[in-house]
């Protein structure tokens, strides 16, 4: 999911007219590429409208929070979807796993994406990221740096607040913490983080700023863009912003974990052609920087700037870990998550 109130978020330009909720869309036809997209309209309006004008495609877009895989797999060799556009490496592998990506090899998505954040066969690739953060209590903690690893130390007894560890950005979390600890040291680390919470995990990232503007605790876990979100958002979140500071922890010996946004050509896209052509265009430099100023993501090719905002965090330094290993944790990571009763 990208951000639980796009739905009342109004559509935008040329996307507004493509746009189908629900309905049927042409297959093969000249000029056309078929996006189903769980993100937000407003991020995707503009970018698609400037890739129609430099390349005469017109983009056909269905939007839907859930179940566009599966859709896909259900419409099997008719549907007419070419590309899917989605959140988070649980979504990207799960495509993978349905059997609805297709490999795609091109020179410019190899030059524009760094390896570790594509998939080594092509079959998915990234276009953003996104960073695990700490938001910490402006009035209450004082530290600049931390580890991951630390937030089990029992100096945060009582005061840590995060959504459930069911959801897909803290499984993705717990899976690089095994692929880089393995699974014992990574169960004890969940005993610990656990042991620590203020309460029981519930709500979104959005909510632990909230929480932790309430007092209720003074740390806990939250993806960067959603600081943008809330500092520019309705004043009740700029509110919430205000009380944190973010710190981009990082693994012990390691970097900040990363999660992405990505793309994943459609294994019978009837406009195949026009799909890798569009997720080129996704690379390009100007809708790298939409992805940087309306989202307050970390675009994923190396020279364009982050927003100042996000760029007030730190610097970001990346863990080297390929994405593609954190997705190979994931079931596992699951079953620990259970195992330890984090969310009970
Ligand atoms: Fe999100």
């Amino acid at each position: 999911m990208t951000h639980s109130n796009w739905r009342r978020r109004p559509l935008l330009g040329a996307l507004a007219a493509a746009a189908v909720l629900g309905g049927a869309l042409p297959a093969a036809a000249e000029g056309v590429v078929n996006v189903y997209t769980n993100r937000e309209p407003g991020l995707y309006s503009a970018t698609l409208d400037e890739f129609t004008k430099a390349t005469g495609i017109k983009v056909n877009a269905i939007f839907s929070e859930q179940g566009l895989a599966e859709r896909i797999r259900a419409e099997g060799e008719n549907s007419p979807a070419d590309v899917l556009i989605t959140v988070d490496i649980g979504r990207l592998s799960q495509a993978v796993d349905l059997g609805i990506a297709q490999p795609v090899h091109s020179e410019t998505l190899a030059a524009n994406i760094p390896a570790q954040f594509r998939d080594p066969d092509g079959r998915w690739f990234a276009l953003s990221l996104r960073a695990r953060t700490v938001y910490a209590s402006k009035e209450r903690v004082k530290d600049t740096a931390i580890a991951y690893e630390d937030l089990a130390d029992p100096k945060w007894k009582g005061r840590i607040c995060t959504r459930s560890f069911q959801h897909q950005y803290n499984i993705a979390l717990v899976a690089a913490s095994i692929v880089k600890h393995g699974e014992a040291k990574t169960e004890e680390w969940l005993r610990g983080v656990r042991a620590n919470l203020a309460k029981k995990p519930s709500g979104g990232d959005r909510d632990v700023a909230k929480d932790i503007a309430a007092g209720a605790c003074d740390i806990g876990l939250g993806n960067q863009y959603y600081v943008g979100l809330m500092t520019n958002g309705p004043p009740d979140q700029k509110k919430w912003a205000e009380a944190i500071h973010v710190i981009l922890p990082t693994f012990q010996g390691g970097g900040t974990h990363i999660n992405v946004s990505g793309a994943v050509v459609a294994k019978n896209a009837p406009n195949r052609d026009n799909a890798i052509k569009l997720v080129e265009y996704l690379t390009s430099k100007d809708a790298q920087r939409v992805f940087a100023d309306v989202n307050y993501e970390y675009p994923v090719r190396a020279g364009i700037p982050v927003n100042p905002l996000v760029r007030s965090f730190g610097e970001l330094r990346p863990d080297p870990m390929p994405v593609a290993d954190i997705a190979k944790a994931r079931a596992k990571a699951s079953e620990l998550v259970d195992k330890v009763g984090f969310d009970r």
